[in-house]
């Protein structure tokens, strides 16, 4: 396999961590699957690491070298190499004992006796005391002696594990990930036990620093106008977006309608303000005003505000019903942005908006994108039915029951149900001709299916019809890769989605991927930090933060132990990671 800057090869298994969400589900719920999905496997590993702890291995360094030294037949004087196995070996025989404390003791002597020459013993006699101070928890005195290791042998693998969780118990999650990265790959990632603590690690530093981000002032995210594009036209039944309003001299709520059409955002949340603030008698429009400016403060990540808003206008009992519902739907998508890990709170959302407007077909809509997420694909059928008959001319919804109903067939391995819904597919995009998200989903079920040259063509028609949609060239880039797996034309077209719209956060992070594969640190992690600027949800930014760390964790590593980092991209490439 060659790795060089051109052309380098691409192993299946590592596209699938980039194809992670469907392109065509709604942007809000894009991040929602890549942060569940860890999270439940996350919970494995630390039943997994528990069992590990129960049965304490007990490692040693005792190599067969110097007992067979310990026993020579002739009387002489021992060296004073030979002097200081002898204490290790009354130091390992204490530690076997649980005695620690008289293990440190003996362990100091060897420690104290072994010339410097000899290195390698001395190096062992250092991760020996540490595994002594491992057991009385004494992790400051277990980086110590690691250390002192590590100086002597920089490749000494006990060393860094130790070292690495003795980190852990500090806190230090970014030395811990160092050290474990540094095991990974003197393993060339072959060891399990040492892949899942680098994944736990990571995790856990990832998410160290998403809060530190969160708690610090986040620059202002202005969504495009083609991300609200695509946001409002995922609902279909939203009352602003179908009110028309006109004005000579515009103030307030009928402002903020006339920007919110134009596609500037800026303004939108102080016009709404005014008319929300305005006195009683000439504010017409106050629960829509609220309504407008709660989906602003939504697609701008001022969670909290949105919050505030939407609440209120669902305490509103007298309010009109679409608006209630509308809200309904936003708070629901919120709540799974901010409460990931809590999806019934989501759900009570939608049933509360079930009952306030119960044929509002966005309801259904939305609530099947999120049953997709969570692989529930027979309730995620059944809404889609039901938000299809209510609103029958909807390609996105009919296409959105095309994908349920595609994953439900791949789970069930059903083969006949697949070929019927290809057909589906086939009648929607005949019907829907116009339906960016119908071509979009269509390719991207036929590269599920490795028909890459005819998704290939869906994409191009798709980015026909929607030129300015950067997400669709991403996905292309990523059929390249797993098609010709060419990198060269694949990062050409992640630039250019980037061209496109500077702001689409999944671009910078896929290339950021890529560069790490390419080996080109540096870059990707200069990548990584564009996509923190964009991110909105701590998930994201928990995600985000992991791929940055890992890059410089490699960087750093490889640069302290003078490794070639291509040679270990392809080793990690070669690994089930
Ligand atoms: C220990 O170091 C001495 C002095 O350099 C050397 O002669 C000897 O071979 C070394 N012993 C071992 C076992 O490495
Ligand atoms: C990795 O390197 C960077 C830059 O050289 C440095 O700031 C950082 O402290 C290093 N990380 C660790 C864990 O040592
Ligand atoms: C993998 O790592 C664990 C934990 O460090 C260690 O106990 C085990 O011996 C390693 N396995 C192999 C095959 O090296
Ligand atoms: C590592 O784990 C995977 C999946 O859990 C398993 O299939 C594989 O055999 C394991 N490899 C080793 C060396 O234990």
């Amino acid at each position: 396999m060659s790795t060089g800057s051109t052309g380098s090869t691409f192993p299946k298994w590592q596209l699938a961590i980039l194809i992670g969400a469907p392109v065509a589900l709604g942007i809000g719920y894009l991040y929602w699957k890549k942060s569940t999905q860890p999270e439940g496997s996350d919970d494995k590993l630390k039943k997994k690491k528990l069992g590990e702890l129960k049965d304490k291995t007990i490692s040693l360094d005792e190599d067969e070298r110097s007992r067979s030294q310990d026993v020579p037949a002739k009387k002489k004087t021992p060296t004073p190499l030979e002097e200081a196995q002898k204490f290790k070996n009354n130091g390992n025989a204490y530690f076997r004992d649980g005695k620690y404390e008289q293990a440190i003791e003996e362990y100091n002597r060897a420690i104290e006796k072994c010339p410097d020459a000899n290195a390698t013993d001395l190096s062992t006699f250092y991760q020996n005391r540490a595994a002594a101070f491992e057991h009385l928890q004494k992790w400051s005195e277990v980086i110590q002696d690691c250390s002192k290791a590590l100086a002597c042998n920089p490749k000494y693998l006990k060393a860094l594990k130790r070292r690495a969780k003795a980190y852990e118990h500090q806190q230090d999650l970014a030395k811990s990930f160092e050290d474990t990265t540094a095991a990974c790959i003197l393993e060339g990632f072959q060891n399990n036990s040492t892949l899942m603590m680098a994944d736990r690690v990571l995790k856990e530093l990832g998410l160290q620093h998403a809060k530190e981000a969160l708690k610090q002032q986040r620059p202002d995210i202005r969504p495009s106008k083609f991300f609200m594009k695509t946001f409002f036209a995922s609902f279909m039944e939203d009352p602003i977006k179908k009110m028309v309003v006109a004005s000579t001299d515009p103030k307030g709520f009928v402002k903020a309608k006339l920007l919110l059409d134009q596609g500037e955002c800026d303004e939108i949340v102080a016009a709404c303000t005014d008319e929300i603030e305005s006195s009683e008698a000439e504010a017409e429009y106050k629960v829509e005003a609220m309504l407008l400016r709660a989906t602003m403060y939504l697609l701008t990540a001022h969670f909290d505000e949105a919050t505030a808003d939407l609440d209120t206008i669902i305490s509103m009992e007298l309010a009109d019903k679409k608006l209630r519902a509308n809200a309904l739907i936003k708070r629901a998508s919120l709540a799974m942005q901010v409460q990931p890990n809590t999806p019934e709170v989501c759900f009570v959302y939608f049933t509360q908006a079930e009952e306030v407007d119960p044929h509002n077909s966005d309801i259904y809509h939305h609530r099947g994108q999120v049953y997709i997420l969570a692989e529930r694909f027979e309730e995620a059928i059944k809404d889609f039915q039901k938000a299809s008959s209510l609103y029958p001319n909807s390609g996105i919804i009919e296409i959105h029951k095309c994908y349920a109903i595609y994953r439900q067939a791949m789970q069930n391995k059903d083969e006949y149900a697949l070929r019927e819904v290809i057909e589906g597919f086939r009648n929607a995009i005949e019907r829907f001709p116009d339906c960016v998200e119908c071509y979009s989903l269509m390719a991207q079920v036929l590269s599920d299916q490795q028909e890459f040259q005819e998704a290939d063509n869906f994409f191009d028609k798709a980015s026909k019809i929607e030129p300015e949609n950067a997400q669709i060239l991403v996905h292309k880039a990523l059929l390249q890769l797993q098609w010709t797996a060419e990198v060269n034309p694949a990062m050409r077209l992640i630039e250019k989605a980037i061209q496109i719209d500077d702001k689409c956060g999944y671009a910078y992070e896929t290339l950021g991927a890529i560069q790490v594969q390419r080996g080109e640190l540096q870059d990707a992690i200069r990548l990584f930090d564009s996509a923190i600027k964009l991110a909105k949800t701590e998930m994201e930014l928990v995600h985000l933060f992991s791929l940055k760390d890992a890059a410089i964790a490699q960087m750093n590593v490889t640069q302290n132990m003078g490794l070639d980092i291509r040679t270990i991209a392809e080793q990690q490439s070669k690994a089930i990671w």
